[in-house]
């Protein structure tokens, strides 16, 4: 309940008890001079009738003033309940299970104002309503039959209570029942959102009978993803490539390391399980989906093979290769196209395409990370990035690349940590350019290096424009001159 809720309540709590308790004054005023003009009235009818009349009357006002005051009371516990409940409690784990003790606390309080305020206009009357409630063994009977399931699914309720092992929120799965995320609790049951959007509703009485699995709204709970690879592929090298990939999956917690380890040698390969824990564990199935996508781009630009039956081993590994190995013909036609290797001859440019390996990301995977070194550079063959610097904590988008761009070019000249960091955005694919391959053609080409560092002056100075956390390498960079420093770190001579 947010503050102005709460305001909203406390002013209609003190308008009604204001109205209520002003009504019950004014009662007391006019009860007395009504009861006399009313017994003057009757003077003239018999005594019997008068009697009766004057019983009426009484009772007349006795029922107002117990409805007043039950009024008063129900408005009071109601202000009570949005206080306690919805408000201090609220950010307690006890918070949402409190539905249940909730509607017990008003039933209670109302019940017992109830008899206080019959008792006060009725004097006796406890006396005589007492023994229906606690000695009529047939009403006991009948009550208890007619409430068997109602209060079997309260006491469950009670007793589920007591121990607290779910509150909203949490994904439970019950066996035979279905799984999903709690929606509600109360005192007959439980409401689950299904992973089908659906409702399943299942009585406390059933719950207590079922085992329940629960994984905690606020718990790291884990998830295991299984694949098999090849025998040729080294394990270590798998085992890293997976971790890298799975801990820059959206929603995989940074807090635990994820696990990776061989599970069995099987008959199709090497089977492997991955345990990683999940921050919103309601969105699992997405994770386990994005795990698995992750793998398949991982493996492809590591050249790791999925282990399958061997029949259709010729046709997969076909279609991969269709997908995503482009022949060199391709590749010194991106980069002839590229401006910026536009001084290179088509035989330095065959060079170049020959010595490029060709690489696969996913939407939303890091190609280049912010403050890491980098020995290469990449050209987009397919796809577009985003270029994105942390400015005060946020990442900020400040270029978009396509097709023909080129980045990485500075860590890569300068030897200085990467000044962004590039991310994909549609499936890209790029042309990774390592310093060993671009040294010698450099080397040739002065005037390469020249179109480099005009570019890269210029990327600085944008770069500079900005509040970027790696500002006091631009600075670095600036006083030693970009041109300076890539024939530095090349080893080049003037
Ligand atoms: P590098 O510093 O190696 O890694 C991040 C890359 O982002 C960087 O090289 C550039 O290629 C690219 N980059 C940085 N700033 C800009 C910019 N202002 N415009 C385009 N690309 C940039």
């Amino acid at each position: 309940m947010t503050k102005s809720d709460l305001r909203k309540q406390f002013f209609v709590f003190i308008s009604m008890a204001s109205i209520l308790i002003a009504s019950l004054i004014l009662l007391k005023f006019i009860e007395d001079p009504v009861k006399s003009y009313y017994s003057a009235f009757f003077t003239s009818v018999s005594q019997d009738q008068v009697d009766v009349a004057i019983a009426l009357l009484y009772n007349f006002f006795r029922i107002v003033n117990i409805v007043l005051w039950l009024i008063l009371v129900i408005t009071f516990v109601r202000f009570i309940n949005a206080l306690l409940f919805e408000t201090l409690l609220r950010k307690t784990s006890s918070y949402e299970i409190s539905a249940l003790v909730r509607n017990i606390f008003t039933i209670i309080i109302c019940l017992v104002a109830f008899f206080v305020i019959l008792q006060t206009q009725y004097e006796g009357a406890y006396e005589k309503l007492a023994p229906i409630f606690t000695g009529s063994a047939i009403i006991g009977v009948v009550i208890g039959l007619a409430l068997q399931d109602t209060l079997g699914n309260l006491f469950a309720g009670l007793a589920m209570q007591a121990d607290q092992p779910f509150q909203i929120g949490d994904v439970v799965a019950i066996e035979g029942k279905g799984s999903g995320v709690i929606e509600n609790i109360s005192w007959r049951g439980m409401k689950i959102r299904t992973f089908q959007n659906k409702l399943l509703i299942i009585s406390n009485s059933v719950l207590g009978k079922e085992a329940i699995e629960v994984a905690p709204r606020d718990n790291l709970n884990a998830r295991l993803v299984f694949f098999n690879t090849l025998y040729a592929n080294s394990p270590a090298k798998t085992a890293q490539v997976i971790r890298e990939v799975v801990r820059q999956v959206e929603n995989v917690s940074p807090k635990m390391r994820p696990i990776v380890r061989v599970r069995n040698l099987g008959d199709n390969g090497i089977d492997w399980e991955i345990k990683y824990w999940i921050e919103d564990y309601s969105k699992f199935n997405d994770t386990d989906a994005l795990v698995r996508q992750r793998i398949w781009y991982a493996f492809q630009r590591e050249k790791i093979e999925f282990a399958y039956p061997t029949r259709t081993l010729h046709i997969e590994t076909k279609m991969q290769e269709n997908a995503f190995v482009e022949t060199t013909n391709e590749i010194f036609e991106r980069l002839s196209n590229v401006p910026i290797f536009a001084p290179l001859s088509d035989e330095e440019t065959r060079q170049l395409a020959e010595s490029s390996s060709n690489r696969v990301f996913a939407p939303g995977e890091l190609i280049v990370r912010q403050g890491q070194q980098g020995k290469s550079m990449f050209v987009i063959h397919r796809g577009s990035v985003f270029v994105q610097i942390k400015e005060e904590g946020a990442t900020k988008n400040i270029r978009k690349l396509h097709e023909g761009d080129f980045f990485g070019e500075m860590g890569l000249f300068t030897g200085e940590p990467r000044s962004a960091t590039v991310v994909v955005e549609d499936e890209t694919e790029v042309l990774e350019i390592s310093n060993l391959c671009l040294k010698p053609i450099l080397e040739r080409n002065p005037e390469l290096v020249q179109s480099f560092s005009q570019l890269i002056d210029e990327r600085r100075a944008f770069l500079e424009t900005l509040n970027t956390e790696n500002n006091d390498d631009v600075e670095k960079i600036n006083k030693a001159g970009v041109f300076d420093s890539i024939k530095k770190f090349f080893g080049l001579g003037d």
